[in-house]
């Protein structure tokens, strides 16, 4: 039975990883740490309050609890890593590190790492972006991640401690907020939708960004982690395409089901998209591990405005 720690569990993606995972794997088996304790903490239990930076506290929290699995989601994402760079390097890089030498010496089996579209720069191609091409980012976080990339297979390469990672676009879901990301707007423009409210978009109308649904998100870390160690080539930069859209055509798609006011005013964090591809090609992770999405525009929009109605109650 596998004894697994998510680290940053309380964040987007943790907060939908950590139930499927301890109906897998059993409650107990799972366990949550996070930097902030959250308020229902009972529901939330098995938690750690852990900052991954602690090298000896990782060590620690894997040794008292047999950890042998990890997944690494604790990190600062692109539009909150550029209001504090220096917040960014040490969260993502500082903390990757003490992450993989705690996971080095303690003999941990497999840590996941999730990688980003933001490992991507403005030299790489834009569309059908190949999965090893040209990784020259601008954003501290970028730059995070292409170091986590690199970082994890040398520790796969030199001590055998097996790192692997996709580089997820933007994450779309509705139980958990999205973090202080570029692709925020995805999100949070349901609630304005649903509420009746004019969004103010802070990218252009015509940003058109790779993305993904939560219940893809789940399957592309799952699956990688299950798969065979032979099958792999790559291992921490799988790209995974799922969808692509602009702001315009997730407005047009969501007036289907209500209609609502949209205001665009591109801010910092256009500049950040304008240097992200448009989409990906995914046969990597397709031939290597068995990547398929089943979420497209028109499903995820879809699943969202029932989901959110029920939620908020609208
Ligand atoms: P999030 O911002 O929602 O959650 C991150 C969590 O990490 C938070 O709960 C935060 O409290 C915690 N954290 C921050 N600093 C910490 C520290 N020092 N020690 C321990 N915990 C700390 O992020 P997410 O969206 O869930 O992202 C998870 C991973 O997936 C990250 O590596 C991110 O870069 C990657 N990713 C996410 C997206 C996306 O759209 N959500 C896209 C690409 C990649
Ligand atoms: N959704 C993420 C962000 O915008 C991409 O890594 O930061």
């Amino acid at each position: 039975m596998k004894r697994i720690m998510v680290t940053g569990g309380l964040g987007q993606i943790g907060s939908e990883l950590v139930p499927y995972l301890r109906d897998r794997y059993g409650r107990e088996n799972v366990i949550v740490a996070d930097i902030r304790v959250p308020e229902n903490l009972e529901e939330i239990e098995p938690f750690v309050k852990l900052d991954v930076r602690d090298e000896e506290a990782i060590i620690r929290v894997i040794k008292e609890n047999d950890i042998d699995f990890i997944y690494h989601l604790a990190a600062i994402l692109s539009a909150r890593g550029e209001q504090n760079p220096q917040l960014a390097f040490d969260v993502n890089i500082r903390g990757l590190y003490a992450m993989l030498e705690a996971g080095r010496k303690t003999g941990v089996e497999r840590i996941m790492v999730p990688s980003s579209i933001a490992a991507f720069g403005p030299e790489t191609p834009k569309d059908n972006t190949p999965n090893d091409t040209i990784l020259k980012p601008r954003t501290m976080y970028g730059i995070s991640k292409v170091t986590g990339e690199l970082l994890g297979l040398y520790y796969w390469e030199k001590y055998g401690l097996d790192v692997r990672g996709v580089r997820y676009p933007g994450i779309i879901s509705w139980k958990a907020p999205p973090g202080g990301g570029t692709t925020d707007y995805a999100v949070e423009i349901f609630y304005y939708a649903l509420r009746g409210e004019k969004y103010t978009c802070f990218l252009r109308e015509d940003a058109t960004l790779p993305m993904m649904y939560m219940p893809d998100a789940i399957k592309a870390i799952t699956q990688l982690a299950e798969a065979p160690s032979e099958n792999l080539v790559h291992r921490t930069d799988f790209n995974v395409q799922a969808m692509s859209f602009s702001p315009g055509e997730l407005v047009e798609e969501i007036r289907k089901y209500v209609d609502f006011e949209v205001e665009y005013r591109p801010d910092y964090r256009q500049k950040i998209a304008d240097s992200w591809p448009r989409s990906l090609d995914d046969s990597a992770a397709r031939r290597e591990w068995g990547w398929k999405p089943d979420y497209d525009l028109p499903t995820m929009v879809r699943d969202m405005i029932e989901n959110l109605r029920r939620k908020l109650g609208v």
